[in-house]
């Protein structure tokens, strides 16, 4: 799909169904699923009107089946640019079958969760505070023959990298993830030490101020960008980001 395409055709569902919420703090919508994630993120975190509900997600899969995730992800923190990259993803330009993905800044999860239903094996990260809630919506919305493909494990940009096999990753994931000026040397560090030439990242975002763009520059130094999608709806956009090969260099 070029830039400029459309996700219309994408099967995603909003089906909100109420009392389907069972109490965890992942439940759909739930006062408490809010106050669970809102913490974790640090102070200059998106404010609550950037994120639309997301209510329910129905990622058609594979083989050809979709399946509605039974725990839905709190309607104020359902941010958009997971919404759009998952949607991305299910249209299946990329195939994620067998291969190995780590997500970053998940927050809900909700990526990872679908990216583990399209058949990959996933770490899905954020930082330490935000873990609690990650694992209890991973644990709640995939099926448990699935749960030992998606891997809960703190990763916060730039620390005990070494945690983490350097170049191991088919796939990097992060949706709004570019916003604070401050951690984006640690981001850059990260994407170098998990990327090697052959694995691929995908990041959605807006381009809400000049330092999203100075982001992208300081990517664009490291890494071969692309932008693959652009949903002018939500006014997001897909980039694709892959390791400058030492051919380039000829
Ligand atoms: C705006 S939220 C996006 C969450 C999720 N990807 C989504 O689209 O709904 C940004 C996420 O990045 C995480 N984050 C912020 N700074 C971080 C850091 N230095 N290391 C790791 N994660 C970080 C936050 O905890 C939060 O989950």
């Amino acid at each position: 799909m070029g830039a400029g395409g459309s996700l219309q055709g994408a099967q995603w569902a909003s089906t909100a169904r109420p009392g389907s919420a069972r109490g965890s703090p992942a439940s759909c919508g739930s006062a408490r699923g809010l106050t669970a994630l809102a913490p974790s993120w640090p102070v200059g975190s998106p404010p609550v009107s950037r994120c639309r509900p997301v209510s329910k997600a129905r990622p058609h899969l594979p083989d050809g089946s979709s399946r509605c995730l039974p725990q839905a992800f709190p309607t104020r923190m359902g941010c958009q640019e997971a919404v759009v990259l998952c949607a991305y993803l299910e249209m299946g330009s990329i195939d994620l079958r067998d291969r190995s993905v780590i997500e970053l800044g998940a927050g809900t999860g909700l990526l990872g969760i679908v990216a583990t239903l399209l058949g990959a094996r996933v770490t899905i990260t954020d930082r330490e505070a935000a873990l609690e809630f990650l694992e209890s919506n991973v644990q709640a919305n995939l099926p448990s023959e699935l749960h030992p493909r998606a891997v809960v494990k703190e990763l916060t940009w730039g620390k005990d990298l070494g945690n983490f096999p350097p170049g191991a990753f088919d796939f990097v994931l992060g949706a709004d993830i570019i916003y604070l000026e401050e951690t984006f040397g640690e981001l850059l560090q990260t994407l170098e030490h998990l990327c090697s030439e052959q694995t691929v990242i995908l990041l959605s975002c807006r381009i809400r101020y000049e330092r999203d763009n100075k982001f992208l520059k300081m990517l664009k130094g490291h890494f071969s960008v692309y932008e693959v999608h652009y949903d002018s709806s939500k006014d997001i956009h897909i980039y694709k980001a892959q390791r400058h090969s030492h051919k380039d260099d000829f």
